[in-house]
C-alpha cells in the first residue's frame, strides 16, 4: 500500500483526481466509483478537468460499488441517482447514462441481481481503477464485518454503525435508512486492476490504523486490500492520526513521486 498524508481533504482530492486523470489519458476503461461523501470533492475535480477538457469520461464505463435494496429508483439517495447527478452528462464528466452500471436494488430477485451484476464487470472487461472511501467499521463497498474475504457481488445487511453514519443522507433519520444492499463483495473489489482509496476525518482513523497497520482480519474488511499490489490511500490529518508507522509511510511515499 502506497500511503499518501495530506494536509486536508481538498488537497488529498486534488491528489486523487491527478491520479484518475493521469491512468484515463494512459488507456483506463472501466472506472469504479464509490458513493459516500469521501469522493465528492475528488468528483468535483473531475468535473472541473472535464471543463477545461483535460478529462472526460464520455466513451468510458463506470460501474458502482453498491445499492441500497428497496430504495425507490426516483429517490435522491439511491446510488444510481448520487452517481449520476455526480458524474453524468456533457456538463459533468462526459459519461453516458447508458454507461453508468449499478447493482440493481428494486428487483424481486436481488441475488440473481448479484450474480447479474458481477458478471457485467467481468464481461466489460473488467474495473481498470476502483475508487473506496472506508466506513467507521472498516467497510468498503457495503461489506460489513466477519462476512467472507472472497466473496463475489452479494447481499449483505448494514451495521447500525452504518446506518446512523448514513442517516445524514436521510433526513437524519436512522428508520429511514434501507437496512439491506447489494455490494460488490471484496473478491470482486480486490481484482479491480489498481485502488484509489481515500479517507478523511477522525471517525476513520481507527478503520484506517487497522486496515494499514493492523493484522488481516474479516472483523476489518478493509485490511484484505493488504493482499493487492496496487493499492494507493489518500489521507487527511485526522484520519491518519491513529498510524504508528507514520514516518515510514511517508519516507515510502517520497520515495515513490
Ligand atoms: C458508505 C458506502 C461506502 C463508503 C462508506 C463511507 O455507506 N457504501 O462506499 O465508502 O460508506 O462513507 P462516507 O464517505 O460518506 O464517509
Amino acid at each position: 500500500m502506497k500511503i499518501g498524508i495530506f494536509s486536508t481533504p481538498s488537497e488529498a482530492s486534488a491528489k486523487a483526481a491527478e491520479l484518475v486523470i493521469a491512468e484515463f489519458q494512459a488507456g483506463a476503461t472501466n472506472f469504479g466509483v464509490a458513493t459516500g461523501s469521501t469522493p465528492d470533492l475528488l468528483y468535483q475535480n473531475l468535473r472541473r478537468a472535464h471543463q477545461l477538457g483535460t478529462f472526460t469520461l464520455e466513451g468510458k464505463r463506470a460501474f458502482a460499488l453498491d445499492e441500497y435494496i428497496g430504495i425507490s429508483k426516483d429517490h435522491p439517495e439511491s446510488y444510481r441517482n448520487v452517481l449520476r447527478r455526480a458524474l453524468v452528462g456533457d456538463e459533468r464528466t462526459g459519461l453516458r447514462e447508458a454507461d453508468l452500471h449499478t447493482p440493481e436494488g428494486t428487483t424481486a430477485d436481488p441475488h440473481q441481481a448479484a450474480r447479474d451484476y458481477d458478471r457485467s464487470i467481468a464481461a466489460a472487461g473488467g474495473i481498470d481503477l476502483q475508487i473506496l472511501g472506508i466506513g467507521a467499521d472498516g467497510h468498503i463497498g457495503f461489506n460489513e464485518p466477519c462476512g467472507d474475504m472472497h466473496s463475489r457481488t452479494h447481499i449483505d445487511a448494514l451495521t447500525d454503525q452504518t446506518i446512523t453514519d448514513n442517516a445524514r443522507f436521510f433526513g437524519g433519520d436512522p428508520g429511514a435508512v434501507p437496512t439491506h444492499c447489494i455490494t460488490q463483495g471484496l473478491g470482486t473489489i480486490m481484482e479491480a486492476r489498481q485502488i484509489l482509496l481515500l479517507a478523511f476525518g477522525a471517525n476513520k482513523a481507527r478503520a484506517v490504523m487497522e486496515m494499514v497497520e493492523g493484522p488481516m482480519s474479516a472483523r476489518w474488511p478493509a485490511t484484505v486490500l493488504q493482499n493487492h499490489s496496487n493499492v494507493t490511500v489518500l489521507l487527511d490529518e485526522d484520519a491518519a492520526a491513529n498510524l504508528q508507522l507514520r514516518e515510514l509511510h511517508q519516507k515510502r511515499w517520497e520515495m515513490q513521486q
